[in-house]
């Protein structure tokens, strides 16, 4: 039997490079090679209030997006998290054997919570259910960008407590990162993490953004007083400019030298930004074609969740026999 992979995205604004580069781009790469389960988290975009009349577009339009990336529907299940009650269900059951003090821990919930003026128990209680939606599948492979190791961690430590009060029940996941991309910085800010919530024309390259619009803001993107590119002294936007490069061609490190060492900035940034508009091109093409049948999208979108229920239904099944909770036989 084919191991397992899950990873999970969230419907909130529209993915950007950083998400591609460190996340997406390696669950169509992977898929094959796995049982694989993508999963759109509307129950963990919630967390901070989505306006109702959105979201649903969000979701699909999300969705489009995944197939745009190569996400063979035949073969892998695309998700919606809320459609199967488990993911919710489980993470009850976790929250319980949970300590308040691994969740206070959490970096992502201290940044967002020193920034919002009142905060929601959702936020605090996230990567609890970010855990149960990695261990209801029982999946051993997470391929995630690097903002979400901490995460992955504390699904370990839940499953490992789990186990040992009550019975061998979660698989351990593995974290997967990739080599190259694993944490795209802002385009205007390169010590910051690009990220959806941060506004500003020039932090992140949307995917569907224009082609025009894409090359302008990599030409604006920030580098440092130097005029060309030095790999022993270059600062976090060049290496920035240069990660995003070598993600989307995939050249090596040697190659990735000999072809910039020595290019004067403005020649390293019309080289990255053919790049980036050649492999987006295709994929939003793609993504527009998908798109103008929504119902096939939402076609996927109910056999995917028709396909993982009895995987989830099975594991809350195991995890109640374990707690002792009521179970009919
Ligand atoms: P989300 O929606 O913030 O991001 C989706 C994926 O994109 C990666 N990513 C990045 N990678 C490189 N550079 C960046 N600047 C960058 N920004 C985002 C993220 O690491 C992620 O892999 N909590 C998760 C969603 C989730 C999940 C899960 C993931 C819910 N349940 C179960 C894995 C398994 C999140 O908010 O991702």
């Amino acid at each position: 039997m084919k191991k397992r992979v899950l990873s999970g995205i969230q419907p909130t604004g529209s993915p950007h490079i950083g998400n591609y580069l460190g996340a997406l781009k390696n669950w169509a790469k992977i898929q094959y090679d796995y049982d694989s389960i993508y999963c759109i988290v509307d129950l963990h975009a919630i967390t901070v209030y989505q306006d109702p009349a959105e979201l649903k577009s969000k979701i699909l339009e999300l969705a489009g997006m995944l197939l745009a990336l190569g996400i063979d529907p035949k073969h892998s299940s695309l998700v919606v998290q809320s459609m199967v009650p488990q993911h919710a269900e489980l993470a009850w059951m976790l929250t319980c054997v949970t300590p308040l003090g691994w969740l206070e821990r959490m970096t992502q919930f201290k940044a967002k919570s020193e920034t919002a003026d009142s905060i929601g128990d959702g936020l605090l209680q996230y990567p609890v259910l970010m855990a149960a939606d990695i261990l209801l599948y029982q999946a051993h492979v997470v391929p995630v960008g690097d903002d979400q190791t901490q995460h992955l961690e504390l699904a370990r430590d839940i499953a490992q407590r789990f186990n040992s009060l009550y019975a061998d029940t979660f698989t351990m996941p593995e974290t997967r990162l990739p080599t190259v991309g694993a944490r795209i910085m802002g385009l205007d800010d390169p010590e910051k993490k690009m990220s959806k919530s941060t506004t500003g024309a020039g932090h992140a390259i949307s995917l569907l953004d224009d082609l025009k619009v894409i090359q302008k803001k990599i030409m604006r993107a920030t580098t440092d007083s130097s005029p060309e590119v030095n790999f022993e002294t270059m600062g976090a936007g060049v290496k920035n400019l240069l990660s995003i490069y070598q993600a989307f061609t995939e050249v090596s490190d040697d190659a990735l030298r000999n072809e910039f060492s020595g290019l004067r900035y403005g020649d390293l940034k019309k080289k990255v930004a053919e790049a980036v508009v050649s492999a987006l091109e295709p994929i939003q093409a793609r993504y527009r074609e998908i798109t103008s049948d929504r119902s096939y999208v939402a076609k996927v979108l109910e056999n995917g969740a028709e396909r993982v229920t009895p995987a989830a239904a099975d594991t809350v099944e195991k995890v109640k026999r374990a707690m002792g909770l009521y179970t009919r036989n």
